[in-house]
């Protein structure tokens, strides 16, 4: 079977070790699949975040980077949050942000054992990042990554309505 697959729901339902959210800065819920992880999480999710150490005020978890906190109500075990780049238009670095959380979402899921583990499309909701680009990082990173770490069970990248679903099936195709 495939090591990466493109699936079509809601992430808060997948039963994999860890679910990758698609977080801000403050780590302390939003809207989009933050705000649904955070709902179906329930409140211990908030709390995690909260004592998630502060890399300056305000913020726990910096553009690109990745934390861990358990998944309370989820059926995973872990979340896993990153902070995908807000859409300038690519002359800022955003695709070099983008491929930073996927490789850090990666590193920390072997570092905690995570053999099966879904992402969401990291910053093509509400930070505005083109849809066909960041599949492409997706896919180029994981490729990347699992070429040296042959750990994974099983990685899924999760789309939330069809359309965003045949970006990232057209995506792995040209991988
Ligand atoms: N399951 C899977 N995917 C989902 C779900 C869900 N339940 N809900 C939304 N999505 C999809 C969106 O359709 C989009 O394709 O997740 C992708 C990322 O969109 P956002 O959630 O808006 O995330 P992002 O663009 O990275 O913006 C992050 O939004 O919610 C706030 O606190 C968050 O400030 C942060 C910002």
């Amino acid at each position: 079977m495939e090591l990466v697959r493109v699936v079509q729901g809601d992430i808060t339902k997948l039963e994999v070790d860890a679910i990758v959210n698609a977080a801000n800065e403050q780590m302390l819920g939003g809207s989009g699949v933050d705000g649904a992880i955070h709902g179906a999480a329930g409140p211990q999710l908030r709390e995690a975040c909260e004592q998630v150490e502060q890399w300056r005020p305000g913020v726990r978890c910096p553009t690109g980077e990745a934390r861990i906190t358990p998944g309370f109500n989820l059926p995973s075990k872990w979340v896993i949050h990153t902070v995908g780049p807000i859409w300038h238009g690519g002359g800022y670095g955003e695709s070099n942000y983008l491929a930073n959380c996927y490789r850090n979402c990666l590193q920390l899921a072997v570092e905690h054992d995570v053999r099966s583990l879904a992402f969401p499309a990291i910053s093509c909701g509400v930070y505005g990042f083109p849809a066909n680009r960041a599949a492409m990082i997706a896919h180029r990173e994981i490729a990347s990554f699992t070429m040296v770490e042959d750990f994974f069970d099983e990685i899924l990248l999760v789309a939330f309505d069809e359309a965003m679903c045949r970006v990232l099936q057209s995506a792995t195709a040209s991988v």
